[in-house]
């Protein structure tokens, strides 16, 4: 059996609206190690609005930088095969180029890829306009919780849209285990029965409500759409993202 990937998550401490101390972000990587997850991409909130400059972005990093390097001694003392990384969840800004580019915000594990969120309310025209600017510039966004937008609720034919230009369609793991409430719970499986998902994260901001755990939506995912499918969508393609040992094929 294959261990999970999380490329979206909230467990570094103090920075966001994630853990909210240190024994909490403890406890996240001590659930998410139960949970057969051996590789994590810490994912804190980039958004540039709140910065009022360049050193206040400085101070964030800094910070960030400090967290991690915590979680790390942690993991390392007690889980020697868990691997982490810092990147960040970015909301979509008109100079988002410049700010990876620059070095502000952090892509997945230093690769070409970004987490990026956006307004629940973003209309169709921006949000296939913003995918096809991060991917014209050679970089390979990664939609966040796709399930949360508007636009796409409206007109489900703008999933497919956003994979044509160029996206990865990250879905967070709750939304799969609540197919029947709720409009998160529909989207998902109607992108799930289409194949049109390529990531499934947790998007974990605690440890007792929103909790790193993949295993449970994998088992659904495994047993209606496939086991081929779960293991690309829980595992390979992410380990691809972050070139771990026995990357797989490239995401599609
Ligand atoms: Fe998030």
């Amino acid at each position: 059996m294959y261990s999970f990937i999380d490329i979206h998550n909230h467990s570094l401490y103090k920075v966001d609206d994630g853990a909210t101390s240190i024994e909490a972000m403890f406890s996240m990587i001590d659930i998410a190690y139960s949970d057969n997850i051996r590789a994590i991409c810490f994912t804190p909130h980039f958004k540039i609005y709140r910065f009022s400059d360049d050193e206040d972005i400085g101070a964030y990093n800094s910070l960030l930088k400090s967290h991690f390097e915590k979680a790390q001694k942690y993991a390392k003392e007690k889980y020697p095969d868990m691997n982490l990384f810092l990147a960040c969840e970015i909301m979509y800004h008109n100079d988002i180029i410049d700010s990876i580019v620059s070095g502000k915000c952090a892509t997945l594990g230093g690769s070409r890829y970004v987490l990026v969120e956006f307004s629940p309310h973003v209309s169709k025209h921006d949000l296939i306009t913003a995918l096809s600017n991060i991917s014209r510039k050679g970089y390979k966004p990664i939609l966040a919780h796709f399930e949360r937008y508007n636009c796409i609720a409206d007109d489900f034919s703008l999933l497919k849209e956003c994979k044509d230009s160029g996206a990865l369609i990250q879905i967070n793991a709750q939304s799969i285990l609540k197919f029947k409430i709720g409009r998160s719970s529909m989207l998902a499986k109607k992108a799930l029965k289409k194949h049109l998902v390529d990531i499934v994260a947790t998007d974990a901001h605690d440890h007792k409500a929103l909790t790193p755990v993949l295993s449970k939506a994998h088992d659904k995912v495994a047993k209606k759409y496939g086991e081929d499918y779960a293991k690309r969508i829980f595992h390979d393609n992410q380990a691809y993202i972050l070139q771990l040992n026995q990357a797989p094929n490239k995401p599609n």
